[in-house]
Order: structure tokens, then C-alpha cells, then sequence
């Protein structure tokens, strides 16, 4: 079972004795998780302070971040402290880097969690038709009961996929070169496979590493952004089902791909960073309206393993789908 480094059988004794059997890190290594006052984000943050990671809580709210991270310590995890991180805001990443820089010296994980549906419930459809919101989110509704409009798709690209690029760009430098490798993980989706795509002519685009680039991928979701606003983007190459969140993160799976890329090409040989995206599973959480398959331990063990993956197991440029390797 190469990529099973952090397995929780049942309870919490099983996934410590797991991360022991692996264990890379220490004390001393540090993981920084955006978006993380709730859901996921704060699971991983658990798990990772379980772990005896020196664990950074980020999150966009600061009385709901400070409180998230005492209730850690609460638990007896000194080792979690919070810092404000709002992902679409550039001065926050960078007065964020310049903290982890003057604090810890640099970081070496960087979980980028934050993100959001970008769904605008329609009030009106789920008055008439006597349904709530969990209803909407299952199958049979998905076409209906939601409005695609401009603000809440550019919030959901804003915070998706350039909120991650803002983390990625401010914290790059303060990753360490370590024999172990740093690692940064994309929390993606999969929704954002190609597959979900209505276009076979931008799938292979999209997969073409050699000829992408980030300036594409920038241009990809101001075409997006602009039939929203013009409300023509129906008939497109765009999914019908949630287009914002899944256009999203496609980019950001793309990106992840890239990066892998650039950080191979940029470095030397014996410098490791190991760039993967995660779709963590179905999980039951504030942006599925508390519907999934998984909880949110599962949910973040899914993350986590990947996270922690031993040096000589880790790939980069990959897409985990929950604990295997999948195909973008
Ligand atoms: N749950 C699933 O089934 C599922 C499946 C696939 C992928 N994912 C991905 O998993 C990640 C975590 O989602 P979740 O399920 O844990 O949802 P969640 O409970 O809604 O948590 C989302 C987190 O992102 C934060 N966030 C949103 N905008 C932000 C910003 N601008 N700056 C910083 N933080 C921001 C939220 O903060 P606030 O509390 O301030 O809003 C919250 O802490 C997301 O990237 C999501 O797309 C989830």
C-alpha cells in the first residue's frame, strides 16, 4: 500500500501509531493550511498537530480562526497557532509570508484548503417547488434551483483558483529544501476533471503540459467570466452543473500541473517539491450543505496522507482521487 502513510482505522490512537510508522517530520516542520477555521481545513489542522507538526491555522476571519485554533490547544495541541488569511487579498498572503518568515524561518507544507461553491441558491424555485437547501444539492436538482450569475462566479474563481495562486506565489519562496522534499497540496475536486468539460477541443488543450500556460489558464476563466456576465455562457464549453465551481477548479488543477512542472525545471535534482492536487471525497461539510459520503476525519486523512507521503512515494504533478492516483 505505497500511498497509505496516515491511515485512522477507528479512532484516534490508530492514526498517531500510523504517522509514527512513517514518519519523516518533526517538531521543527512546518504546515501551513489556508482556509481552515472550519470543515476540512480544521480537520487537517487536527490531524497534523496529531502528527507533531508545528501547524499554522490560517483563516480569512480572524475571531473565527483565533477560535478555531484555541479549541485545538484546548484539545492539547500546543503546537497550532493562528494568523489571518484571506486568499483573494495579495497583501494578506504577503503579510502572512513575512510572518512565517520573521516566526519559523519558512514552512515546509502548504495545504491550500480555502474555497467556496460560488452557488447562488434561487429563493424563488426553492419556495415554489417546497424544497431546501441539502435537497437542492442532490442530483435531480442539480440543473435547477440555482442562479449563475456574474459576482458569485468571479468570487468563486477569485477564491478558488487565484486565491491559491496568490498563497502559492507569496509562500514559494519560504519553502525549505529539505532531503525530505516540501510539499504543497491543492485541494481540488472532482469536479474539476476534464472529463466535466463539453468540449473535447479544450480537454486536450488542457492536458497538453508543454503548450499551457498560466496566462491561458488566466484568459480560460476571463472567457468564462465574461459569457456569466453577458449570460451567454449556456451551449459553451463550460459543465451546466455548477460551472463556477467546477471551471475553478480545473484551473486549478491545471495550474498544480504547471507549477510541478516549473519547480522541476527551476531547481536542481536533489531539491524536492512535491506539487499534487487532492479531491478529498464527498464530504459532509458547510459547502455541500452537509450532504457527503465521507466525514470530515475522512475527508482529511485523504489530504494529510498525501501531505505526508514519505520522500521516495511522493509524486508531483498528480492528482489523488481520495487515497488513489487519478487522472486529471
Ligand atoms: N466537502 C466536499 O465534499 C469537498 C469535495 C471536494 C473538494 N472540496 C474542497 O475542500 C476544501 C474545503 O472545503 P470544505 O468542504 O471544508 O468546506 P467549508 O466547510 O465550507 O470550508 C471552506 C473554508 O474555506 C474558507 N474560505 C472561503 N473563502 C476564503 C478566503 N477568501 N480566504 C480564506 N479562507 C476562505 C472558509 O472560511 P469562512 O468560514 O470564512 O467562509 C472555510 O474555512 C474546498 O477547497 C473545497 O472546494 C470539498
Amino acid at each position: 500500500m505505497p500511498y497509505f502513510c496516515v491511515i485512522r482505522v477507528e479512532g484516534d490512537d490508530e492514526t498517531v501509531r500510523m504517522c509514527r510508522s512513517c514518519k519523516w517530520w518533526n517538531e521543527g516542520t512546518v504546515a501551513v493550511v489556508t482556509g481552515a477555521n472550519k470543515g476540512i481545513g480544521l480537520e487537517v489542522c487536527r490531524q497534523f498537530a496529531t502528527c507533531g507538526l508545528n501547524v499554522i491555522l490560517t483563516a480569512r476571519d480572524a475571531d473565527k480562526g483565533q477560535k478555531s485554533a484555541e479549541s485545538l490547544n484546548n484539545e492539547g495541541f500546543q503546537n497550532v497557532t493562528f494568523h489571518q488569511l484571506d486568499v483573494t487579498d495579495k497583501r494578506s498572503c504577503f503579510a502572512l509570508a513575512s510572518w512565517l518568515s520573521e516566526e519559523h524561518g519558512g514552512i515546509d507544507i502548504l495545504v491550500n484548503n480555502a474555497g467556496i461553491n460560488g452557488l447562488l441558491v434561487d429563493e424563488a424555485y426553492m419556495n415554489e417547488n417546497d424544497i431546501k437547501l441539502e435537497d437542492l444539492m442532490k442530483e435531480e436538482h442539480r440543473s435547477k434551483g440555482f442562479i449563475i450569475e456574474y459576482e458569485s462566479a468571479k468570487a468563486c474563481v477569485d477564491t478558488n483558483y487565484y486565491g491559491a495562486k496568490y498563497v502559492i506565489e507569496a509562500l514559494l519562496p519560504l519553502l525549505r529544501f529539505s532531503a525530505q522534499g516540501a510539499r504543497v497540496v491543492n485541494v481540488g475536486s472532482n469536479f474539476g476533471l476534464l472529463k466535466n468539460l463539453n468540449c473535447s477541443k479544450l480537454q486536450q488543450k488542457l492536458s497538453d503540459l508543454d503548450n499551457l500556460s498560466e496566462a491561458f489558464l488566466d484568459e480560460l476563466m476571463k472567457m468564462y467570466l465574461t459569457d456569466v456576465k453577458q449570460k451567454s455562457w449556456e451551449g459553451k464549453c463550460w459543465p451546466l452543473h455548477f460551472p463556477s465551481y467546477k471551471m475553478s477548479k480545473v484551473a486549478l488543477h491545471a495550474y498544480t500541473r504547471l507549477l510541478a512542472l516549473q519547480v522541476q525545471k527551476k531547481y536542481p535534482t536533489d531539491v524536492k517539491v512535491f506539487v499534487n492536487c487532492v479531491h478529498p471525497g464527498f464530504v459532509r461539510t458547510d459547502i455541500t450543505g452537509g450532504r457527503g459520503r465521507l466525514s470530515v476525519q475522512e475527508g482529511a486523512e485523504n489530504i494529510v496522507r498525501v501531505a505526508l507521503l514519505p520522500p521516495a512515494e511522493c509524486p508531483s504533478g498528480q492528482l489523488f482521487l481520495e487515497r488513489q492516483l487519478g487522472v486529471f
